[in-house]
């Protein structure tokens, strides 16, 4: 070995070693199962088993999304609910599709200074615990409309499941005991006639959650359809509830809630159609625009989180999220301009002044201020039928188990959805995500989401249904799992594995999961003015590919108990 072939030998060993690290990024679930009849992907095995049965029994894709958003509701309180709201994408199998919106509207009686002291200083978790963080939940009248529309089985064999579950009981997992066990006390300070929620001890892996009382709002749902929610027995608890703390939904806010069938945001990325949640969500407008500003640059040839494919994707993210700032909220309240911020033209444009030297400073771009993220949940479930039918709903409370406040008597947590209106122009919510008069407050408006359901066609056929929860991280989460099939060439459950990163404009920093992003590469980002900062885990991604042969792949997150079930 001479002097010459001795650093091009080193130049090799470097190259397989950085090979191999990244390699085992991809390896992990290398070749996850695929099936040929359906698959139900969700955040919870007990939640999934009960979208594979409604499957089995004959039902469709939305037949099973109903059931198991009823089911989650019970086996996942933290997220899943009747008392918060979502959005729904569905495509048939003849490739009609549409979207529905059953967001939480504000009650009323709600101003838009109702969450300020009498500076006009927001007065510190008003609009996040409590009876007064909740908007008018829209989680039933979304599951009803649904079924209408589209359901196969009757409606009543739809809620059996999650009346069974939350009847007899199911057991909790690690994740879950851990979960009760740390918000015991606000659940004691938020009901005090107790809650099934609280137990004598401590919550611990396999104990039996037994919840009587939801599992009879439930039924009564089970009866009477949209009635048995948002009038009579279900309707006077909540108002009475709301009377114990200093809520402000009435009968006649719930009596009025109405989930909205919505054109769904349409566009394309590299020749892949993306069919996602207009508003009152900026998920699929943010997500196209993300898109839209990548689609010029050679990411397949960079690669994954190389140094320029990062670059390219935190500029691109930044001003996405610059934007959803300024321009999006309730489009029965705000004229978004849509066309524009979905347009190619546009994006390529706002990307034209990035340097592939230095990072863009926020403050170039937009102005505004900064908070931290704190504790969140939302969940996702993706569900394809043997048809090929295909649903996309992401649902929430808002916060992890929402106001804290379980309706008395009927058993089910509701909301702090009212976080998610900018309280104060300029002032961050719980995300971080700051906004200005498109998200005001106002009576009956609904507040705006960064929820992602997603479905994606290939030459015309189903190939993706994609989401996940993660508020702010929600966006940039299914943007990363689509460029991670499409450019990257991962597997789903690869690409839902794939270590994440986050920038959202303000604060001006990249989150980074701790996986995420090679030492050389944070050296060369960091070097030149990006701020890398390490977090636990971003977004939990439930997504199902369609694979050229016609067969199913699902990608259920690691980072949560999530199991996609087919057959
Ligand atoms: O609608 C929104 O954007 C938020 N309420 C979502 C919250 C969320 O995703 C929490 N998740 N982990």
């Amino acid at each position: 070995m001479n002097g010459k072939t001795l650093p091009c030998y080193f130049l090799i060993l470097f190259f397989l070693a950085v090979s191999v690290v990244s390699c085992d990024i991809f390896k992990r679930n290398e070749l996850p199962p695929s099936y040929h009849n359906g698959v139900v992907v969700t955040a919870h095995p007990e939640a999934s088993a009960v979208g594979l049965k409604i499957l089995k029994d004959g039902g469709n894709a939305v037949d099973a999304a109903v059931a198991v958003q009823f089911a989650l509701a019970v086996v996942y309180p933290n997220a899943g609910n009747i008392g918060g709201g979502g959005f729904m994408v569905c495509r048939n199998a003849d490739g009609s599709f549409a979207s529905l919106d059953f967001r939480e509207v504000a009650p009323v009686a709600a101003k838009m200074d109702m969450y300020l002291d009498d500076e006009g200083n927001p007065i510190t978790d008003l609009s996040l615990r409590g009876q007064l963080a909740s908007g008018v939940p829209g989680v039933v009248d979304g599951m009803v409309k649904a079924h209408e529309r589209y359901g196969k089985l009757e409606w009543t064999q739809l809620l059996q499941p999650a009346i069974l579950l939350a009847q007899q009981g199911f057991p909790i997992t690690t994740r879950q005991a851990q979960e009760l066990n740390g918000r015991k006390e606000s659940f004691e300070k938020h009901n005090p006639a107790g809650t099934a929620l609280v137990k004598a001890g401590e919550w611990a892996e396999g104990d039996t959650l037994v919840q009587p009382e939801l599992a009879h709002t439930l039924s009564l749902i089970g009866q009477h359809g949209r009635a048995g929610f948002y009038e009579g027995e279900v309707a006077n608890r909540i108002v009475d509830e709301m009377a114990r703390g200093n809520g402000i939904i009435s009968h006649a806010d719930l009596k009025n809630y109405e989930a909205k069938w919505r054109e769904p945001v349409v566009s394309t990325y590299r020749g892949h159609r993306i069919i996602s949640m207009p508003p009152s969500s900026s998920g699929g407008i943010a997500l196209i625009s993300m898109l839209k500003s990548v689609e010029a640059y050679p990411l397949s040839k960079w690669g994954f989180q190389s140094d320029s494919t990062m670059r390219v994707m935190i500029e691109a993210e930044r001003r996405v999220y610059a934007d959803r700032a300024t321009h999006l909220g309730d489009p029965d309240y705000y004229e978004v301009p849509q066309a524009m911020l979905i347009d190619s033209g546009y994006n390529a444009e706002r990307m034209r002044n990035i340097n592939f030297k230095h990072a863009s400073f926020s403050s170039d771009i937009y102005a505004g201020n900064l908070l931290r993220i704190e504790s969140e949940e939302t969940t996702h479930f993706s569900i394809i039928d043997e048809e090929n039918n295909a649903v996309s709903i992401t649902t929430t409370i808002n916060g992890s188990y929402g106001s804290h406040v379980v309706v008395d008597g009927a058993g089910f947590l509701l909301n702090n959805e009212m976080d998610d209106f900018s309280v104060k122009p300029g002032t961050p919510n719980m995300y971080g995500l700051i906004g200005g008069k498109a998200n005001a407050i106002e009576p009956g408006k609904r507040m705006l989401s960064s929820m992602t359901p997603t479905i994606m066609e290939k030459d015309g056929k189903l190939f993706m249904v994609v989401g996940t929860p993660g508020g702010a991280t929600i966006m940039t989460s299914v943007f990363q799992t689509i460029l991670n099939v499409v450019d990257f060439d991962m597997n789903m459950q690869q690409a839902v594995n794939a270590p994440r990163f986050h920038h959202q404009w303000l604060p001006d920093e990249v989150l980074v999961e701790k996986d995420a992003v090679e030492d050389r590469i944070r050296h060369s980002l960091t070097t030149t003015g990006y701020k890398l900062v390490d977090r636990n885990s971003i977004g939990r991604v439930d997504a199902i590919l369609v694979l050229p042969d016609g067969s199913l792949q699902g990608g259920a997150d690691p980072r949560g108990d999530d199991v996609a079930l087919g057959y």
